[in-house]
């Protein structure tokens, strides 16, 4: 099969593209990045001379058109992800996020070409922490940041090209990962590589906002799943049952680095933050007996840790401007 990943020198691209190769060797790989500021091509160095790496943006019709045409699925990863850049600068998100599905949908209807869209659980919104429900694939969508409604938005995108077009597409919306290769700016990277630096992690406001994590992998296993078992115009809700507030997910890292429970900072709330993400993922385990496998966050973030003690040349470079901005922004 050939595979046209976007995003692939991404977080949760990159391992994807790694964990296909490692599980589906006949697959024939292609990867499409902008390389953003997010983007970085030696995510993909283990495997660069198994697959075929295009520097390129999903504005770029012409360039969408001729790789999809050239594909048998599209696994589509790439947007701009980060909520707190979102809020600072809403346009690299409605290009990316908006108008990059679009070309990829104009691309797939075109040559026939089937499709798996990835997306996020903050397209539903959040839930009060006391809520006994949790996300399901009927939930309305209710986005609160620009980041969380250029990804509800192309979700729209996509089910009107199913219903209208009769394009073969299936949709899944994730939590929180977790794992190697994440970029610096996002709640965990910082924090470990903060306590490496000797800096105190940050809280946003009370740190009672819960997010349900999921190892990268028990994510990417399940899309390698839909892809090859999902019912097309489908939407699969993926999770781990993996709920822990932000307080919770600092004291595992403060305890698992030596460091003091009480050794964190409070800063400025992220504005809309959003409370509680929660994820009822039983019609993917039903449907495909997908189920994840990491089961213990605290062995997933011992190893996390090591993995960016080990690869302090590549976050390094990203960790100065990053904490710079959050600087300007107060948190
Ligand atoms: P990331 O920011 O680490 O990577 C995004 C990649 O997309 C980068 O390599 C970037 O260069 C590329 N990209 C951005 N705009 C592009 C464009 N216009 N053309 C080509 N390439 C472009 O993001 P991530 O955390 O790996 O997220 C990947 C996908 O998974 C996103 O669609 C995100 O919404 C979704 N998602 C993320 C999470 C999470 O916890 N990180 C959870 C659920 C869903
Ligand atoms: O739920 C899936 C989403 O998870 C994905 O769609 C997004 O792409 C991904 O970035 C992530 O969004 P969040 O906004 O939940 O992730 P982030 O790592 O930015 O923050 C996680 C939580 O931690 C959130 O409640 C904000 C808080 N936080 C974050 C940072 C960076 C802090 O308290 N301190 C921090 O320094």
């Amino acid at each position: 099969m050939r595979a046209l990943i976007t995003g692939g020198a991404g977080f949760i691209g990159a391992n994807f593209v790694h964990r296909a190769r490692a599980t589906r060797p006949d697959w024939q790989i292609t990867v499409v990045d902008a390389l953003t500021y997010a983007g970085n091509v030696d995510n993909l160095a283990p495997v660069a001379d198994d697959i075929t790496f295009v520097h390129g943006n999903l504005a770029d019709a012409d360039l969408v058109d001729s790789l999809v045409a050239d594909a048998d699925v599209v696994v589509h990863f790439a947007a701009e992800s980060h909520n707190d850049n979102s809020l600072d600068d809403p346009w690299p998100f409605v290009e990316s996020n908006l108008i990059g599905t679009f070309r990829v949908l104009e691309a797939v209807r075109r040559h026939g070409v089937r499709l798996h869209h990835i997306s996020t659980d903050e397209v539903y919104g959040d839930l009060a922490l006391d809520d006994p429900e949790r996300f399901t694939e009927s939930t309305p969508v209710n986005p609160s940041s620009p980041y969380s409604s250029t990804k509800a938005g192309a979700d729209l995108l996509v089910r009107a090209w199913v219903r209208s077009f009769g394009i073969e597409a299936t949709l899944s919306n994730c939590s929180n990962n977790y794992g190697p290769y994440q970029h610096v700016e996002k709640l965990i990277p910082r924090q470990i590589t903060g306590i490496i630096d000797g800096v105190k992690p940050k809280l946003y406001g009370t740190g009672e906002n819960v997010r349900d994590w999921i190892h990268v992998d028990d994510h990417n296993d399940a899309v390698i799943t839909i892809v090859e078992r999902g019912r097309p115009g489908e939407t699969y809700l993926i999770g781990a049952d993996g709920e822990r507030s932000n307080r919770e997910i600092i004291a595992l890292l403060l305890d698992l680095m030596d460091k003091p429970a009480d050794w964190f900072e409070h800063v400025n709330d992220r504005p809309g933050h959003d409370l509680r993400y929660a994820i009822d993922s039983s019609k993917l385990r039903t449907e495909t007996g997908w189920e994840p496998r990491y089961h213990d966050i605290r062995a997933g973030l011992a190893a996390t840790i090591a993995w960016y003690r080990e690869h302090e040349d590549w976050w390094r470079a990203a960790k100065g401007d990053t904490e710079a901005r959050y600087a300007r922004l107060g948190r």
